[in-house]
């Protein structure tokens, strides 16, 4: 079925390029996605499917698919996941199909995700006699925050779940090309909050004082040798401060002094490893001038790790429906975080970047820029992939 795979999604094409101009046109933000949700469950009720709404307490859309020959009590083993979430972007792109509400925008092609698991749910349900196992297919909301995934998991969207599909839609990948990373493949995230206690007074008698903006600055460069000093050559991590506020006049040494920033890692042993040294660090050069740190590393999304053995089925299932090697990218590891990750850490697990820019076309501009836009040929090739990941 794979070669035929590709040939059947270009017949959808019109469908795919429908179904995606109208989540383009309708965007909604994280933990609001009711009309998409109700949208793609009405249609996969149109194309014979029994989904679950509201999944784990979120906008969450579930649908199964069993083969013909399998018992009434065997469960799915093979999970495609879509996420349907906007951005609070004023889109300026100028297409006929823009987004109708002020201030939101798919600048992320989570429009695309949706379209594109729609149309693999109408290519598997044609060829279900062909299936080798359950496939479940996951319409998660939030992705851009707070996430989608963790609630869906906690409802057990992964339950008797063997391995689990992601596709993004890449603009910074030409059309035609599909990338990914055996191993840690995006980063996880912190937010970084140093909040430093000194103790105030006149700026001309500073030794009346402990002033929290010296011992902040020394924080800051201390913070630079977490990566350089603390991290071997082989391995990575970002520590960005991004934000320094203390003060409000040239002759008072404030009360305080607030440091904001970021930490990327690509593991966990690596991101405890940074964020214990971020603690020892600050709290021991705030110590040092007789000032107190109160720091806060809030957890964002874990590291994406991708299974070796799961990207060489997808990658596998994209030679059988027609890529060839030059258009199968190894890709860096991404310094962008994606919520996919929780699913990665309870299944096997492969994410894949599926290309889709075209200058030709406008399609060039960065995800999350409010002239972000795809190539739709990139659709079919979407679809078709994520149908063929249900027998990889
Ligand atoms: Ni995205």
């Amino acid at each position: 079925m794979p070669k035929q795979l590709l040939t059947a999604a270009q017949g959808i094409h019109d469908r795919l390029i429908a179904w995606r101009r109208h989540f383009h046109a309708h965007p909604e933000l994280g933990e609001h996605e009711e009309q998409t949700a109700r949208y793609v469950a009405d249609e996969l009720r149109s194309l014979g499917y029994e989904p679950r709404e509201r999944f784990g307490d979120t906008f969450g859309v579930v649908a199964d698919l069993r083969p013909p020959a399998a018992s009434s009590g065997a469960g799915p083993a093979i999970a495609l996941r879509a996420d349907m979430d906007a951005l609070p972007i004023q889109e300026e792109t100028g297409v006929d199909y823009a987004s109708q509400k002020p201030g939101l925008m798919h600048a992320c092609g989570h429009d695309a995700h949706v379209a594109m698991l729609l149309g693999a749910a109408q290519l598997l349900g044609q060829r279900r006699g062909d299936l080798r196992r359950g496939v479940r297919l996951i319409f998660q909301p939030a992705e851009e925050g707070p996430g989608g995934a963790a609630p869906m998991i906690a409802g057990g969207v992964l339950d008797g779940v063997e391995a689990v599909f992601g596709l993004h839609i890449w603009s910074e990948m030409p059309l035609g090309t599909l990338g990914t990373r055996p191993g840690a493949f995006m980063s996880s995230t912190n937010r970084l909050h140093v909040v430093v206690h000194g103790k105030g007074g006149h700026a001309a008698m500073p030794h009346q004082c402990v002033d929290p903006v010296v011992a902040a600055a020394q924080i800051i460069m201390a913070l630079q040798t977490v990566v350089s000093r603390g991290i071997a050559m082989t391995d990575s991590a970002v520590v960005s401060v991004t934000c320094l506020q203390a003060g409000s006049a040239s002759n008072i040494v404030p009360e305080f002094a607030e440091l904001r920033g970021t930490v990327r890692t690509l593991s966990q042993a690596t991101r405890a490893t940074v964020l214990a040294r971020i603690r020892q660090l600050a709290a021991g050069v705030a110590a040092a001038h007789g000032a107190t740190a109160d720091i806060t590393l809030e957890d964002g999304y874990p590291a994406l790790v991708n299974d070796p053995g799961i990207v060489d089925r997808a990658l596998h299932a994209a030679r059988q429906i027609g890529f060839t090697p030059d258009q199968l990218l190894t890709l860096p590891a991404q310094a962008g975080a994606e919520d996919f990750a929780y699913y990665a850490q309870k299944v096997p697990a492969a994410f894949l970047f599926l290309g889709a820019r075209n200058e030709a076309k406008g399609c060039a501009y960065p995800h999350h820029h409010p002239r972000f836009n795809i190539d739709e040929d990139a659709l079919p090739l979407g679809a078709a992939l994520l149908a063929a990941f249900a027998n990889a």
